[in-house]
């Protein structure tokens, strides 16, 4: 079993303006821990969160893949965020490279990811309320909790590497199986993985892979 990383470093007072890990995290680190044999063999070396918040799901990967073994890109646009990223990193012996820019932006990555992870604003709310930085920015996700999710989908299959592999955390009202037929026609293959009830949200985790004889 995996531990879940040590965020002892965190106090109430960092969760007012950076993601606290919550039952959608937690069932982001039970996708990957699932995974971990196919993960482990995969030898990723490129990672990348988007959205990394506390750095929590940063730091497990880096448990799973092995520390020294790849690179843990991750990125987000809140300030407070990336510098708890960077904490938790230390905390955990992990070397979490944090870059603020907006999903990932700027990075040069193209074919390059193994390894792709967002839990995304998943949060149905109005256009207005999809916030550039600071806490608001964790969960306000626009139309159907999935305006910063798609502009993020149409570069996946871009991103990812030949043995690259996506993990994307999403709520019923998000229409999962919307997103898993528009990557399909870029490609790839999804398929939801790990789904828990948890009060009004049905939560569920997709991976993404690219199908046979896709490039
Ligand atoms: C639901 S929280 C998830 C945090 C953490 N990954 C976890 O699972 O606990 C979403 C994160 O995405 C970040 N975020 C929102 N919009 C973003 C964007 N356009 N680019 C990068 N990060 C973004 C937020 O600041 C927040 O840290």
């Amino acid at each position: 079993m995996i531990p879940t990383p040590d965020l002892g470093h965190l106090k109430a007072s960092d969760y007012q303006h950076v993601y606290e890990p919550a039952e959608d995290t937690f069932l982001l680190l039970d996708a990957l821990e699932q995974d971990q044999e196919r993960l482990r063999q995969a030898a990723p070396r490129m990672c990348v969160e988007v959205g990394s918040g506390s750095g929590c799901v940063s730091a497990f990967l880096a448990g799973v893949i092995g520390k020294q073994n790849a690179v843990f890109l991750c990125t987000d646009v809140n300030l407070r965020a990336l510098q708890a990223t960077r904490q938790t990193g230390t905390q955990n012996q992990a070397s979490l490279e944090p870059v603020r820019t907006d999903l990932v932006s700027g990075l040069r990555l193209q074919g390059r990811v193994d390894v792709l992870v967002f839990n995304p604003p998943y949060v149905p709310t109005p256009s207005e309320e999809v916030a550039c930085d600071g806490i608001a920015a964790a969960w306000a996700g626009g139309i159907d909790g999935r305006e910063v999710t798609d502009r993020l989908l149409p570069r996946v299959a871009d991103l990812l590497s030949p043995r690259g592999v996506f993990y994307l955390v999403a709520v019923r009202e998000n229409k999962p199986q919307e997103m898993i037929d528009q990557l399909a026609k870029a490609g790839l293959h999804g398929e939801v993985t790990c789904q828990r009830r948890s009060g009004p949200e049905r939560l569920c985790v997709i991976r993404f892979t690219r199908r046979a004889g896709q490039p």
